[in-house]
């Protein structure tokens, strides 16, 4: 039997101790480069933009957070409605994009960032639609909470099993998929930095699952994707940027 070579473990041991980086990172950040401190927003300026609503505050049907905790679970039916605009506003805000700002460049974001490198890029794939927000492949402009509309079209039963393995996911209102942009953070943290933008990935996506069950809306993670066809119709390289999670929210029938 031939011996495979994992890895997965390779990658884990070497990069266990986070003072064994690319470089070493001084204490005093004023003697950091800027480059690791500036942080990098993707838009796409040419293209034509859906600014979300800010106001009113979100209404959270079921806001208390244990309550939200103890319910929250993987739904894999949903009634094929799209979400209104509101609801996709509230779950891009509260899962990824900025909460909280001064006026200056220094803002908050839902989820912890390893060396607030921000590596992640969020692009929902709607596959139910309505007039505000019509099915189509957008990028979340995370500084104008917008959607960037990269392609407006609608996806056929077989296109969606293309993109996902399972025949329910066709029924859901959206897939919000999550790439990285590795050279953000490994710019600093090398190697171990992939780590990080894994950890930040699941991050959003937990704050998903909970604001998808603070509304009423189902939400699953997906593992059974198909990440070189999402690459393509996202017209990203999969090398420099690359997908790394996956969910899939919609009106749930129960
Ligand atoms: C990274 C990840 C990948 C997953 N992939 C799939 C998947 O491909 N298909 C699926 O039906 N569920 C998937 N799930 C959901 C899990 O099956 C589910 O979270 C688990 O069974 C526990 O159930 P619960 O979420 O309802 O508590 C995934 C979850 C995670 C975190």
């Amino acid at each position: 039997m031939l011996n495979t070579i994992d890895l997965s473990k390779l990658f884990h041991q070497s990069s266990k101790d986070h003072t064994k980086g690319h470089f070493p990172i001084a204490k005093n950040s004023d003697e950091w480069p800027a480059s690791w401190r500036t942080i990098e927003y993707k838009e796409y300026p040419r293209f034509e933009r859906i600014f979300l609503p800010n106001k009113p505050e979100p209404r959270f049907t079921q806001a208390e957070l244990a309550q939200v905790v103890n319910e929250r679970y993987s739904s894999r039916s949903f009634t094929g409605g799209p979400l209104t605009l509101s609801q996709l506003s509230t779950l891009l805000r509260y899962s990824c994009g900025i909460v909280r700002s001064d006026g200056s460049d220094k803002v908050r974001r839902a989820q912890p960032s390893g060396g607030g490198r921000y590596p992640l890029e969020i692009y929902p794939i709607v596959f139910q639609g309505n007039q505000d927000v019509p099915e189509g492949v957008y990028h979340y402009n995370v500084r104008e909470h917008a959607l960037e509309t990269l392609w407006q079209r609608k996806f056929s039963k077989s296109e969606v099993l293309s993109l996902f393995s399972y025949e329910w996911t066709a029924e859901a209102s959206v897939a919000v998929i999550i790439t990285a942009v590795f050279e953000r953070n490994q710019r600093k943290y090398g190697e171990r930095g992939y780590r990080y933008m894994l950890l930040e990935a699941g991050h959003v996506g937990q704050n998903i699952h909970l604001v998808s069950q603070a509304l009423g809306l189902g939400c699953c993670a997906l593992g059974g994707t198909h990440d070189q066809a999402l690459e393509t119709l996202l017209d990203i390289d999969g090398v420099t940027e690359s997908v790394v999670h996956e969910l899939i929210v919609g009106q749930c029938s129960a």
